[in-house]
């Protein structure tokens, strides 16, 4: 059996390192993380991903799996490394690759033997000709290859991505790294595109920024369909139909969050700034996207006057659903926000890491029905299918009045019509007023 170690046992790491343990490999996942190592060799999984704990039991139980905070024991005999460890952001908007040089650094002094390193963490490009430098002056006479392969996993149904993804990208600058790559994908049957190192690292960045180039796009027009009575649903279905556009990524809402798509825009205008490129486009994504956090407050406010002392039930605090992430979740700013307009905020979400939520000082509820009791306007922040199935009814039996601000278009215009509830969503007519009928764009004859 193929023996791999995986350094880094957060999302992308973990993820990895069980599927791979799942298809037949021999897997040690190693990290500094003394508590995490401990809690992962007793079979509790630290983060919430469908699937990941049942997977990651099996495979221990299976003598495929293991975890260590020993580098030098759980890279011994292993015929690739894969790196996984967090590149977060610095204040400049640029990633930090001090996790990475670490590792790097503990690859090189304790390895015995020739292999390949293989870096998936999220790098500025030329990180991999960097790690390779560095490789080059601690081990001179082994061959250690470096092979960029960058992760297009989402949280929540990372597994799925794992093993039916559109693409695994493998960026080598040598055939024989490139091969030994390949071959450890095997199993999963998705398609491999191969190319050099820098080409791979600047894929994955670009994916991101297009992806979230697509979100802001949609909210923008949003914006428009609110404005001019269009319908943002049909507006995204009519475009989506067109395969040159594709229907993905075109929900609008109230911006995206989470640790990739803030992050790796910010990063890649900073990788153009230092070519003395400005990245108009993507700084205007971004732009938007922080705009669009506001987008629930603004109408809240517009409708209501003033928030101060009004009970807000915010419904979904993780920025997405099937996850309990907070990182960069425009729940955040919909909180801070509604703080600042002195609203009493209480919030609940299925999952989120609630010790996050203290340190924002807003009551947590236990469940929806103790939010919503009495409040005086309910705002869906994160659409759990325990929203989205939950009948619009308990917000009329529930809520002091049923005022809802949808920021994930949950629920059909009609349905919150014939409920008699007052329904704001993003980008179609409310129920509070007629579509609005623009007189200022009426069309000059
Ligand atoms: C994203 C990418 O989708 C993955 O391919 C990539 O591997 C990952 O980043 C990464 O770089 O590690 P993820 O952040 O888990 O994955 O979540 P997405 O499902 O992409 O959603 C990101 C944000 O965009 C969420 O806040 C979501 O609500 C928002 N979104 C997504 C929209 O507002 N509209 C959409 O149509 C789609």
């Amino acid at each position: 059996m193929k023996k791999l170690a995986i350094i880094g046992t957060g999302y992308v790491g973990l993820v990895t390192g069980v599927c791979l343990a799942h298809v037949g490999y021999h897997v040690t996942c190693i990290d500094i993380d003394l508590g995490r190592i401990k809690k992962l060799s007793n079979g509790q999984c630290p983060i919430y991903e469908p699937e990941l704990e049942k997977l990651m039991k099996l495979n221990m139980e299976k003598g495929n799996l293991e975890f260590t905070s020993t580098l030098t024991s759980g890279i011994q005999e292993a015929e690739a490394i894969f790196i996984a460890v967090g590149t977060p952001q610095r204040t400049d908007g640029s990633a930090e690759l001090k996790f990475i040089q670490k590792a790097v650094f503990d690859i090189g002094m304790t390895i015995r033997h020739d292999l390949t390193v293989i870096v998936k963490s999220t790098v500025p490009v030329g990180t991999c000709d960097m790690v390779k430098r560095t490789f080059e002056t601690l081990q001179p006479s082994r061959q250690i290859h470096v092979v960029s392969n960058p992760e297009f996993l989402r949280e929540g149904s990372a597994i799925n991505d794992m093993f039916y993804g559109d693409r695994i990208v493998i960026g080598a600058d040598h055939r024989e790294a490139s091969i030994m790559a390949e071959a450890i994908y095997a199993p999963f049957s998705v398609p491999i595109f191969c190319t050099d190192v820098r080409t791979a690292e600047l894929i994955k960045y670009s994916s991101n920024a297009f992806l979230a180039t697509k979100i802001s796009f949609i909210n923008e027009i949003s914006t428009i369909c609110d404005k001019l009575g269009a319908n943002i649903e049909d507006v995204a279905m009519g475009m989506g139909m067109d395969k040159r556009i594709g229907e993905q990524f075109l929900k609008a809402g109230i911006g995206y969050g989470g640790s990739c798509f803030p992050k790796d825009t910010q990063a890649l205008v900073q990788m153009a700034d230092q070519l003395n490129e400005d990245f108009h486009l993507l700084k205007s994504v971004i732009q938007v996207n922080q705009k669009q956090r506001g987008v629930l407050v603004e109408k809240a406010v517009e409708r209501f006057g003033s928030l101060k002392g009004k009970r807000v039930a915010v419904l979904g605090l993780s920025f997405k659903p099937d996850t309990d992430d907070l990182r960069e979740s425009p729940a955040l700013t919909i909180i801070d926000k509604l703080l600042a307009e002195e609203a009493d905020v209480v919030a609940f979400d299925p999952a989120a890491q609630y010790h996050t939520i203290n340190t924002l000082k807003i009551p947590r509820a236990e469940t929806i029905e103790t939010a919503l009791k009495e409040a005086d306007l309910a705002m869906i922040v994160t659409e759990w299918k325990e929203f989205v199935n939950l009948p619009l009814s308990t917000f009329k039996r529930w809520m002091k009045s049923p005022v809802i601000f949808d920021g994930r278009n949950c629920y059909p215009i009609t349905n919150a019509r014939n409920e008699g509830i007052e329904y704001h969503s993003i980008g179609r007519a409310s129920t509070f007023s007629t579509p609005m009928n623009n007189k200022d764009f009426a069309i000059k004859e």
